[in-house]
């Protein structure tokens, strides 16, 4: 018989999930101590933007496969297998904060009134798992209990192909009888071929983590090319392309410019930083400060770029600064450690009039960053702008009109942190287009110091 499952903690990843397990075919409850979500979720309706999940989310909220409970007692008698989906977030010196992991376990173990496998799901620093094996214990519960470990690598803006179809699954499992009910949850993915790693529980928290920051080492990577690349004349997007010929290497995520953000890669960075040290390993990582740093200097890299143009059209003190771009990436209504949003904020800091626009994040960014203007459409955000900074690459960026943004402009500085718009009809109507180390328009005019 296939297993009932419970997803808990309803926030972006676990929603996705259980969504997408009512997808795989399983009946599913949704459990979450937040009750106005709950209440939105059993209605259908996903308390953040994600293209997909609400028509997926409605549909089995109306099959009646998916429902959702604030009560976990419900989902302890109901599921065989609890996928704990909470948030870890960063805590003081960047360490993951477990407590609503070990809240969740203190609570459901108790609860269980049969065999129940609880998979972890959230990012934890390594050797989580097998704590709260020996946690379980502690907790003495009347039924047997094991623990797995199966880390979920979707990304924001494309969370419901991730879950449906993952580009792997990796199971950590203490036992047989753990791999057998996983491949059974998971069925549908494994018979279409999905490749699958069967491994031990810290090697399954330590792939998640280390994937995330292989992906900003080489998003760093390719940023460090493009501050030579600045120095040098050279072109970090045909480097790039260069490099990603290579099939060892690929193209994906060599995309320079602004660098990363969200609430994953800057965090579980931190987090790893953060657990070798406390493992008395610090050297096995002592690179990811570099890719730190890098990521760092990009931003300030903008904000300088963006002060040179104020300065040389006028006062600065009051330039004004259009803005496209808030989200830390397209198709997304995330602000977490966004780097569009941290350059805006600072231009602020610095006297600037900085306004806006964000297809899907205006309102998200509202509440983190208050100061700011905002516009409702990109041509509004330009509006007597001095200065203007493509900072999140929204394909709808892609087709603004350049010479109606010039003429509802003050200046004609147009910064590509993302090296993404196509420079020629910029260029043609009259802009004067900065990017990040590409040989476009004009030559950068301060070189990095190195
Ligand atoms: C990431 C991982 O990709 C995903 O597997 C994991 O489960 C969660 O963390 P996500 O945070 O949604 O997903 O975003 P991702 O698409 O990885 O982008 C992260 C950041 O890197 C963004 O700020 C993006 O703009 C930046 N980025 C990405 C670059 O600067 N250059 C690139 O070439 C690619």
């Amino acid at each position: 018989m296939a297993p009932r499952i419970s997803v808990i903690g309803t926030g972006y990843l676990g929603a996705t999930h259980a969504a997408g397990m009512a997808e795989l075919g399983h009946e599913v409850v949704g459990v979450d101590t937040d009750a106005s979500r709950i209440r939105a979720l059993a209605e259908g309706r996903v308390p953040f933007y994600e293209p997909g999940l609400p028509e997926l989310l409605r549909r089995h909220v109306e099959s009646g496969r998916l429902r959702f409970t604030t009560d976990l007692a419900e989902a302890a008698a109901f599921a065989d297998v609890h996928f704990v989906c909470v948030g870890t977030p960063q805590g003081p010196g960047g360490a993951a904060d477990l407590t609503a992991l070990h809240r969740v376990v203190d609570d459901l173990v108790p609860a269980l009134r049969r065999t129940a496998l609880v998979v972890g799901k959230s990012t934890v620093p390594v050797g989580t798992a097998e704590a709260l094996v020996e946690r379980i214990a502690r907790l003495r519960p009347s039924v047997e209990v094991d623990l797995a470990w199966n880390p979920e690598f979707l990304r924001e803006g494309h969370a419901v192909e991730d879950t449906l179809r993952p580009n792997r699954l990796v199971l950590g499992v203490p036992s047989p009888a753990a791999e057998w009910a996983l491949r059974q949850v998971y069925a549908r993915p494994l018979a279409d071929g999905t490749p699958v790693v069967v491994t031990n529980l810290p090697t399954a928290e330590l792939v998640k983590v280390s994937a995330n920051a292989f992906l900003a080492t080489k998003i760093s990577f390719v940023n460090a090319m493009a501050e030579l690349c600045e120095v040098t004349g050279g072109d970090v997007a045909a480097l790039a392309d260069a490099l990603g010929h290579d099939d060892r290497i690929g193209r994906k995520f060599l995309g320079a410019g602004l660098g990363y953000g969200g609430g994953c890669l800057p965090k579980d960075v931190r987090a790893l930083i953060a657990r070798a040290t406390e493992l008395g390993t610090p050297e096995s990582v002592d690179f990811l400060h570099g890719v730190e740093a890098v990521n760092a200097r990009r931003r300030q890299r903008v904000v300088d770029e963006a002060l040179g143009a104020l300065r040389r059209t006028g006062p600065w003190l009051h330039g004004r600064v259009g803005v496209l771009g808030a989200a830390f990436k397209p198709h997304s209504d995330d602000v977490r450690d966004s780097p569009a949003l941290d350059v805006a904020r600072r231009l602020s800091r610095e006297g600037a009039w900085v306004t806006v626009f964000d297809p899907q994040a205006s309102v998200t960014a509202r509440t983190v960053a208050p100061e700011l203007r905002y516009a409702a459409n990109a041509v509004a955000a330009c509006r007597k702008a001095d200065v203007v900074l493509h900072l999140t690459e929204w394909p709808e960026f892609a087709d603004l009109d350049p010479a109606r943004l010039l003429e509802a402009a003050r200046g004609r500085v147009l910064v590509d942190a993302r090296n993404t718009l196509d420079p020629a009809p910029w260029l043609a109507a009259g802009w004067d287009v900065r990017t990040l180390g590409t040989l476009v328009g004009v030559p950068l005019e301060r070189p990095l110091a190195v």
